[in-house]
């Protein structure tokens, strides 16, 4: 098989489907803990990243947010987000979308300030040095009630104008979107987009509730449409696009290989599909890491890879003038040498 890591890293792509907190390394958690005075429970990183073996969505969940719990003032966000964006730009993302937990944090008592600015001043410094654009999208833990999101939503509209976007993630079985279909409402009032995790571990029926009743413009996940054909066509039809996570799907046993993750057959189905990867630290791998492993999984060609990231970009928040741009320099991507 031809070997099309340089390819895979230099195509300019947008990542979509990326929970900061989620990037948290070991290393960094025990560098947090220890000037913080916090014990983690475990004697070392490399003991940390051991007790990363999940057997579903909650045995991660439970994992990441005790480790959440080292960051604690706007410096920690400043440095969790810089060192992703870093890690990001170095496997060719020029534009991220990225989600925070603020409820994560204000639940231990962080003021959501500390969150935003601590996370914005590092996409503010990336978009000078690294030269990537990015947004900001907040999401509700759907574990907990719809009146928490609602007051959630009320103090982070102080920071409005660096919030592109709503979202909805953490336990997906008995939350099905239609519990926030009111603050999703409000969040729309206020000019918003929205999007909202779904057929990851829930059934087809949480992805057409969360564009009926969330009027989301893209879903997280989304692997599990394909049970419905009818929802893959609408899918289609109305070119929603799916960020969908291979590592994160095989980590938390939605695929048990990655031989068998539908990717593929998404892409044939005729959908946006981009590649993401939902929570790195925990996963085993950034975004090259997700399309390498695609890549060689499920026999990617150039032209395959090409298309996802266009697809990012498409499906990104991105104004059209600027999609334009990437998709120009995408269509024309080649990483070898001229013939002369
Ligand atoms: N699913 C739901 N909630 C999450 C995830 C995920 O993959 N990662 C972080 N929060
Ligand atoms: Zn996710």
């Amino acid at each position: 098989m031809e070997d099309l890591a340089s390819f895979i890293r230099g195509i300019p792509k947008a990542e979509l489907h990326i929970h900061i907190e989620g990037s948290l390394e070991p290393e960094m958690a025990f560098a947090l803990a220890r000037k913080h005075g916090l014990a983690l429970g475990y004697p070392s990183a490399e003991a940390l990243r051991r007790a990363y073996d999940f057997r579903d969505l909650q045995s991660f969940l439970d994992l990441y947010y005790a480790g959440a719990a080292v960051l604690r003032d706007a410096e920690d966000f400043y440095l969790l987000t810089r060192a992703y964006l870093e890690r990001a730009r170095a496997d060719g993302v020029v534009h991220a979308e990225i989600f925070f937990d603020p409820q994560t944090h204000t639940q231990r008592g962080v003021p959501m300030m500390s969150v935003i600015e601590g996370i914005g001043a590092a996409l503010h410094a990336a978009e000078g040095d690294l030269g990537m654009s990015s947004r900001l999208i907040l999401c509700f833990l759907r574990h907990l009630p719809e009146d928490d999101a609602e007051r959630t939503l009320d103090e982070a509209l102080r920071w409005r104008d660096q919030l592109c976007a709503v979202g909805l993630d953490s336990s997906e079985k008995g939350h099905p979107p239609a519990k926030f279909a009111r603050v999703f409402q409000r969040a729309r009032a206020e000019g918003l987009e929205a999007v909202a995790h779904a057929g990851e571990e829930g059934p087809p029926a949480y992805i057409r509730e969360a564009l009926d009743l969330l009027k989301v413009s893209r879903i997280d996940h989304g692997v599990r449409c394909l049970e419905d054909p009818a929802l893959v066509e609408r899918l289609a039809r109305e070119k929603v696009p799916l960020t969908v996570c291979p590592l994160s799907n095989v980590k938390l046993r939605v695929f048990p290989r990655l031989e068998e993750h539908n990717l593929k057959r998404l892409m044939q189905a005729g959908l946006t599909v981009t590649v993401n990867s939902d929570d790195p630290a925990y996963f085993g791998g950034y975004i090259g890491e997700n399309f390498g492993a695609c890549q060689r999984a499920l026999g990617l060609g150039r032209e395959d890879i090409r298309r996802l990231a266009q697809d990012s970009i498409a499906a990104s928040f991105l104004p059209e003038h600027d999609k334009a741009q990437w998709l120009e320099r995408i269509r024309t991507f080649d990483d070898r040498p001229r013939p002369s």
